[in-house]
């Protein structure tokens, strides 16, 4: 329904993982956000940005205009897509996890990440916190700590670093979200 104008957190997250302009990365949900915006201006030119909306992904590939021609446009669940296999060096999903609310779709979530990733990637999930707000758009949500977030995730995901972000809304109200950096292990599935 609205995006934060730029995800300031998001982008310096990204960048503290992905060294080199060579590095392939996958934003999950970036919906009509300008993550992708950002990371084409920092020069990153291997970038999927995937969503379940194709209206979503049409409104930033007009934004983009020319310079959507450099990045891979995905539709569909990240729970069902076809992805290629250890292809991406970083996950990000910034309020897309959260919206799991059964236990098979985080699990589907999960193998996902695995296959996809290469190992040694960084992941990086954003859900609302313990203190966030209890539905997304009308929508049920699950609210996360580190640990609870970690978790879902396992043992092959070592959690680096944690923090949450207060993110103001233009309805004069705040967003808890909980950030998760984990770096998968070095051996392959
Ligand atoms: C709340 S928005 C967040 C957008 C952006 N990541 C941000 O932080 O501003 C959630 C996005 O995830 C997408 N989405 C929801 N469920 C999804 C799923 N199962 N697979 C892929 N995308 C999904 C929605 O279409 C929407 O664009």
């Amino acid at each position: 329904s609205w995006y934060r104008p730029h995800l300031e957190k998001s982008l310096e997250l990204i960048q503290r993982a992905a060294i080199g302009s060579a590095v392939q990365i996958i934003d999950v949900g970036g919906g009509e956000a300008t993550l992708v915006d950002d990371l084409l201006a920092n020069g990153y030119r291997n970038i999927s940005v995937l969503d379940i909306s194709q209206t979503a992904i049409d409104v930033s590939r007009q934004r983009l205009g020319k310079a959507a021609d450099n990045v891979a446009w995905l539709v569909g669940d990240i729970t069902q897509i076809a992805l290629p296999q250890q292809f991406y060096d970083v996950w990000h999903d910034r309020a897309v996890f959260h919206f799991l609310t059964r236990p098979e779709q985080r699990v589907a979530y999960v193998r996902q990440v695995m296959a996809a990733m290469k190992p040694g990637g960084t992941v990086i999930v954003a859900t609302f916190g313990p203190e966030g707000p209890e539905t997304c758009s009308g929508l049920d949500i699950v609210r996360y700590d580190s640990e609870a977030l970690h978790d879902q995730f396992g043992a092959r995901f070592r959690l680096v670093e944690s923090g949450v972000e207060v993110h103001q809304t233009p309805f004069g109200t705040t967003q808890q979200f909980l950030y998760c950096y984990c770096k998968m292990d070095a051996e392959s599935t």
